[in-house]
């Protein structure tokens, strides 16, 4: 197994840079998610991992081998596209084949093969079903064992779910991973939905609007440690809040205007952590505690005016309306443990969270 390595790719389409020097490691074996906003070039890096496009310049290695200008059919590259591009006349059978009887492959290893992928997919039995006659997620399947078939290092997905419901995609999703498991091959996935990227990954990459990577780490890393206001932003909801950095008595505290002072912990000073330095705080909804109750040993408190609540079924959330006039969003599980408050459409309430769920991002 070979990792992937982008290394100084630029790409560009009529003029327009898309991706300016782009460097990537893709760690092989791996469920790889690739997360960023529409236009912003995923597409365009898996066309240029698969063949379908060449890089203006820079280089493409599959371990220690160049690929950069090897040919389509010669990379151990598959991919699954949006669309899924079957042929809706032939059978489950020959759209599976179809890949091994171009090769020469014979008739009777053929069929082995066809069999192990189905099996693989959950669509034994379905083998002699016209494509027309099968549902989204049955041809989304049929798509994917297409493109193992031929047992590639390294297997692209574009947005393979986009077009399930939301029931068939969680349930693609978890065979996916299963998938991936058995096989052990390398999948890069491309999404604009966090979500589904948090669910499936074990490595993400998180690109910004100029086909720049933001930030790559595990989705736990990614969602609780952002590194960036955009990557806070792009996943999950957040509360980011704009102050001044100051240093009391050794503590680190963040100067808020109209809000007063407020601790953070920081972990891992970087450099840029410098006192009266302006900087973001981000501050989870989940991490926030809302209650109209005074309650102690919290290292930060607010207070605010309840001006939404919506419902979510796990959890509610509340808008809060503070004197500034900012909103901080705060999610509170819908859990029957313990007795929740009633809390109301212009209750005043308190807010609540520790120093150490505030993450400290550079303005
Ligand atoms: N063949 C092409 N010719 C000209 N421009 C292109 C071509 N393919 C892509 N682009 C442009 O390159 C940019 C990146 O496109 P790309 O398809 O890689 O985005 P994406 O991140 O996959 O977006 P989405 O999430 O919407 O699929 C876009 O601005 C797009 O318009
Ligand atoms: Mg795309």
């Amino acid at each position: 197994m070979r990792q992937i390595k982008v290394e100084n790719v630029c790409k560009s389409y009529d003029g327009d840079l898309i991706l300016d020097k782009l460097n990537l490691e893709i760690p092989s074996g791996q469920f790889f998610a690739l997360l960023g906003p529409s236009g912003c070039g995923k597409t365009t890096i898996l066309r240029l991992l698969a063949g379908l496009e060449s890089v203006d310049s820079g280089k493409i290695y599959l371990g220690t081998q160049d690929i950069t200008n090897v040919p389509i059919y010669k990379r151990k590259i598959n991919t699954v596209f949006q669309q899924y591009a079957l042929f809706p006349h032939l059978s489950l059978f020959d759209n599976v084949s179809y890949g091994l009887r171009v090769k020469g492959v014979n008739a009777a290893k053929i069929k082995d093969r066809v069999y192990d992928v189905l099996k693989a997919v959950q669509l034994l039995g379905f083998e002699n079903k016209k494509i027309r006659s099968l549902s989204g997620g049955q041809q989304q399947r049929v798509a994917l064992a297409r493109a193992i078939i031929n047992e590639p290092e390294v297997l692209l997905l574009d947005e393979p779910l986009a077009a399930l419901d939301l029931k068939l995609k969680e349930q693609m999703l978890v065979e996916l991973i299963d998938l991936q498991d058995k096989l052990k091959t390398t999948f890069v996935y491309v999404t604009h939905d966090q979500t589904e990227a948090l669910a499936v990954a074990d490595k993400m990459a998180i690109m910004n609007v100029k086909g720049e990577i933001e930030q790559i780490g595990t989705p736990k890393q990614i969602y609780e440690f952002p590194s960036s206001r955009f990557v806070a932003n792009f996943v999950g909801k957040t509360n980011i809040v704009e102050g001044v950095l100051k240093q009391q008595n050794g503590n680190l505290e963040v100067e808020v205007e109209g809000l007063g002072s407020f601790a953070v912990f920081v972990p891992q000073k970087k450099g840029w952590m410098i006192p009266e330095k302006t900087i973001f705080m981000n501050i989870r909804p989940e991490k926030i505690y809302i209650s109209k109750k005074e309650i102690p040993n919290f290292s930060n408190h607010l207070t605010g005016k309840v001006i939404d609540i919506i419902y979510h079924g796990l959890s509610t959330q509340y808008n809060v309306e503070l004197r500034t006039g900012r909103i901080i969003k705060v999610f509170e599980q819908n859990e029957e443990h313990f007795p929740q408050e009633d809390i109301d459409y212009n209750d005043k309430v308190n807010l609540y969270f520790q120093k150490e769920n505030v993450v400290l991002l550079e303005r």
